[in-house]
């Protein structure tokens, strides 16, 4: 294995109030996506795009289920190393937990309710061709209000907020973020947002700002698995019952 391979890290923390009964006394990450464990559709796709070494990021309450279910890893070809999250602060102070474990690296985060259907291995390939910055997986949908909105001149991004309430594109920003340890400089930067929590949209626009920032587009489906409608739509899409 060379030592400068790309690395993986699965965000499985938050508290999941928008799924509340089902998390009530589990993780989301751990609740059913067509046959298996929602977090195993991130995990095969970082697995199958070749990345050997993956942290994995959830809070206290059920990193005991989280390790029992994964372990060390030898069961699906990878490698795991875990970080506790003590308070849900937001996705970019999540990310800030794998700084060590990324350090050298160029790395591809997953948040663990992303569910689709593309291979990440050409998004990746191309990503590594990059001498530096970030490279985005963008999805056009019909509800960019519930995510961070990419604005887009031509073939360049040139901003990204997190949830405007006026979208000025319908270009979702997935939750699949490919990234240099430069990330860890514009989280420093982060300062707490409306909902009290550190950004990833805020970390990406830094790299948008910088002139760092590269971004592909998701032709097939995508979805996140947040609330009951997107985890019904999740499972349709997995089980084939509504492919788009
Ligand atoms: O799904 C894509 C969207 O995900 C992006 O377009 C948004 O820019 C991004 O902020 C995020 O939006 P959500 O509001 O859907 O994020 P949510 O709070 O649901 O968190 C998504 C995942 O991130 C969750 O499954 C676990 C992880 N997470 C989240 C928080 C807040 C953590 O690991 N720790 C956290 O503190």
């Amino acid at each position: 294995m060379s030592d400068n391979q790309v690395r993986g890290v699965i965000l499985a923390g938050g508290s999941g109030t928008r799924l509340f009964p089902l998390t009530k006394v589990t993780n989301k990450h751990l609740l059913p996506v067509g046959q298996k464990p929602m977090i195993f559709h991130p995990i095969e796709k970082m697995v199958d795009a070749g990345i050997e070494d993956i942290m994995v990021i959830t809070g206290t309450n059920h990193m005991g289920d989280v390790v029992g279910l994964l372990g060390s890893g030898k069961d699906y070809n990878c490698r795991f190393t875990y970080r506790v999250q003590d308070e849900a602060g937001g996705i970019a102070q999540a990310l800030d937990l794998a700084k060590d474990f990324c350090m050298g690296h160029k790395f591809v985060v997953i948040l663990g309710d992303n569910i689709f259907e593309e291979s990440l291995v050409p998004f990746i390939e191309a990503f590594k061709l990059q001498n530096r910055g970030a490279r985005l997986l963008l999805k056009d949908v019909h509800d960019p209000e519930r995510y961070g909105v990419a604005t887009l001149e031509g073939k360049k991004i040139v901003k990204i907020v997190e949830k405007p309430v006026k979208p000025e594109s319908s270009m979702a920003v997935t939750g699949i973020y490919m990234l240099d340890t430069l990330a860890f400089e514009f989280i420093k930067n982060c300062k707490p947002s409306g909902r009290g929590e550190l950004e990833i949209s805020d970390v990406n626009d830094a790299y948008v700002k910088a002139g760092l920032c590269e971004y592909d587009t998701f032709e097939s489906w995508w979805t996140d698995a947040g609330t009951h409608e997107s985890l019904k739509v999740a499972n349709e899409l997995v089980m084939g019952a509504n492919p788009t």
